[in-house]
């Protein structure tokens, strides 16, 4: 929403574009947008307040396409030309909302994209993230009341349902109308299920409403005659002001679609209305109370909190000189891990690393160190990433070290106690699977700690401690620098609960003069980018390809199969080496290539072995092996090698899985294939 400043409705249109180009990454079968039309009131700032809520305003144009925002841009413009709508028409006020789909309910179109609309003339439209669970009861409720739906989507019933809470409020109030965010309040009432929602409507044009409950949602105030970092905060009068600033505001899922307007934010939670109305935003607390007359509204309290800044860089979220973000992504482990890392190792006297500092756990490491057992969960990447870990958190913690997938856990109901320390690891801070499994755990009474890449996200604010893993923002929908960063916060995790014991001492002080060094060793395993490359071309025909590990190294092969089965859309599986014999062994033959891990730890002789008893099988095999053991691992025949740098042997993980996110990235395009937005997947997944 922009107030108070003349903003030509190209400007208005661009900046919804650019805003969802930059959440593309959430999901991208198809997109919508809205704005105002030519004639909607848009009274100039001198006459503010306006009296807008009785005024009628001129229904907004919608315009719906499947497919990626770039399709929708290019028919928005077609339309544009073909409508004769005027770009250069200037606004003081409008109120614009996009939004990018991942089709959960109903089929990439048109009709199923957002907004979703009340029907014909638009009165109300409502874009939409999460799922609405009660929506087929709700359904028949308003067909019963004679509304006709046109798509198959869970949303459709919001704006109806606003439609219809609004005519039926018109008719009990008579001449005092109904607010708009009373109508969003009684809407809220009867929904189940998770939502981060902006309504817009005819009725109350200049007006937007948003509210959420389980999904993520964040304000954006970018005050247009003021320094950018030392503006008012939200709790000032001023900011509340109806004839403050010429400002825009911005309200998105994801703090991507804002940083390049502003840095000014406020993280939404649960159950609160946010209401921006000419340039001003007062925020209500929902509460399930009781209204007037019994029950018709809620009575919401007002809501006041200081604005904070996001720490975030535009950098961060360009592709700079590379062509894919996951390319970038990858190439830039060197440094997220750097940044990783930056003040949580203590230097000794000697200039020598000695332990870790993890602030804002280290109220709580006494009771980790308490408790009966650690539960690791998360979901895709972030729960490899823990299994990665695991092995040194047993190791230095002497805990019992247990891992759930979220969304098992919770279909399980699986026993979680008081005594237990849950660790919640994921990347957005946001995936709906793990978000439950966190109010599960919660309210079983265990000390959750989050892992998280988002500062601000639900799990960040849910847990009770946590470390977040500042490899900066991750575009790419296959994670890459985020899966390396949350397996070095990992490792420190095990050296923070390892504490100073005596007897591990030496092993502490090792991991961390490895940890010192990771960077430099990522960047030598990254010049393999070429020799990727050539192997990908190898591969590029292949149906399948299989990957062995074992110890530190089993979360690699799950982590490189995943990679490959994702972006390069070719079937890959993650094989514990040590159940080969146990099933896998069967589709062994000369035309299925089998990469194993074999680099120099514990395990190394076991997969020596590994390796001889496919080769006798015939097996097509490539091994990756530590520096200077490619002569020596294969003495039966000649295989392909991919030699990486070693490291200690619980950081390894993090070097091996390079090679292997390079193959993955090589083979998608090479194979044609989206990178960065593969077929049917999304970043963040934020519904269940
Ligand atoms: C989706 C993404 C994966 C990610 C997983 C967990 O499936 O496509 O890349 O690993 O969600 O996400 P999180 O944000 O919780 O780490």
């Amino acid at each position: 929403l922009n107030y108070g400043v003349n903003r030509e409705r190209r400007y208005i249109l661009q900046v919804l574009f650019n805003g969802l180009r930059r959440l593309e990454y959430r999901g991208y079968d198809s997109a919508g947008i809205c704005i105002d039309d030519s004639s909607s009131p848009s009274p100039s700032p001198s006459l503010l307040p306006s009296p807008s809520s009785s005024v009628n305003g001129c229904p907004p144009l919608v315009f719906r396409q499947e497919g990626n925002i770039e399709s929708l841009v290019k028919s928005v413009y077609e339309e544009v030309a073909e409508t004769e709508l005027n770009l250069e028409e200037s606004f003081s006020i409008h109120a614009g909302i996009a939004h990018t789909r991942w089709a959960t309910h109903g089929e990439p179109a048109p009709r199923n994209s957002h907004p979703q609309t009340s029907g014909a003339g638009n009165e109300f439209l409502v874009v939409h993230n999460g799922v609405i669970t009660n929506y087929e009861v709700l359904k028949e409720t308003l067909i019963r009341h004679g509304f006709t739906f046109e798509s198959e989507t869970d949303t459709e019933v919001i704006p109806k349902l606003a439609k219809f809470v609004f005519d039926k409020a018109n008719e009990e109030e008579g001449d005092q109308p109904v607010t708009f965010s009373q109508v969003v309040v009684e809407v809220m009432r009867h929904l189940e299920g998770a939502y981060a929602l902006i309504f817009k409507s005819q009725h109350y044009p200049n007006e937007l409403i948003a509210c959420k409950r389980g999904s993520p949602l964040l304000l954006g105030v970018k005050e247009l005659n003021e320094d950018l970092n030392n503006g008012p905060a939200l709790h000032d009068d001023k900011f509340l002001s109806k004839n403050g600033h010429p400002k825009e505001l911005f309200l998105s899922s994801d703090a991507n679609a804002i940083v390049e307007h502003t840095k000014k934010v406020l993280m939404i939670e649960d159950g609160e209305v946010v209401h921006l109305k000419d340039g001003a935003v007062s925020i209500l607390k929902f509460d399930n109370a009781k209204g007037r007359n019994g029950g018709t509204y809620a009575r919401p309290a007002s809501v006041q909190r200081a604005l904070s800044i996001l720490e975030m860089e535009v950098e961060q979220i360009n592709k700079g000189n590379y062509e894919h973000y996951m390319q970038k992504e990858i190439h830039e482990q060197p440094e997220s891990l750097t940044t990783t890392m930056r003040g949580r190792l203590i230097r000794g006297g000697s200039c020598k690393a000695k332990s870790v500092l993890l602030g804002g756990l280290k109220d709580h490491l006494k009771t980790i160190r308490r408790s009966r057992r650690i539960v690791f969960i998360g979901c895709g990447t972030s729960y490899n990433a823990a299994l990665a870990a695991r092995p040194i958190l047993e190791e230095l913690s002497d805990l019992p070290v247990t891992m759930e997938i979220a969304s098992d856990l919770v279909d399980r109901q699986a026993p979680i106690y008081r005594e237990d320390t849950a660790v919640f690891v994921s990347q957005s801070g946001e995936t709906a699977d793990t978000l439950q499994a966190l109010e599960y755990a919660s309210e079983n009474g265990a000390l959750c700690v989050g892992i998280t890449n988002t500062v601000g996200s639900a799990i960040a604010r849910k847990t009770h401690c946590g470390v977040h893993i500042n490899a900066g923002a991750e575009i790419g929908v296959a994670s890459t620098k985020a899966y390396t960063s949350q397996i070095v916060v990992m490792a420190m995790l095990a050296l923070a609960i390892g504490g100073d014991t005596i007897s591990t001492q030496a092993r502490r002080e090792a991991i961390i003069d490895g940890l010192c060094d990771l960077p430099n060793k990522v960047r030598e395993v990254l010049k393999l980018d070429q020799e990727m490359k050539v192997l990908a071309k190898q591969l590029i025909a292949e149906q399948s390809l299989l990957v062995f590990g074992r110890g530190y190294n089993y979360a690699t092969a799950l982590e490189g199969a995943l990679k490959v089965k994702e972006v390069a859309l070719m079937h890959s599986e993650g094989i514990l080496a040590g159940e080969m014999k146990h099933g896998p062994l069967a589709l062994v033959d000369e035309n299925l290539p089998i990469l194993v891990i074999a680099t120099r730890d514990a395990c190394f002789s076991k997969q020596q072995s590994v390796i001889q008893q496919l080769h006798a099988r015939k097996g097509r095999l490539i091994v990756m092996c530590s520096k200077g053991d490619a002569a020596s691992i294969f003495p039966g025949g000649s295989c392909r090698v991919i030699e990486v740098p070693q490291v200690e042997d619980c950081l390894q993980p993090v070097i091996n899985i390079v090679p292997l996110q390079l193959l993955a990235y090589h083979l998608t395009v090479l194979r044609g294939y989206n990178v960065d937005q593969p077929r049917n997947l999304a970043k963040s997944v934020t519904t269940q």
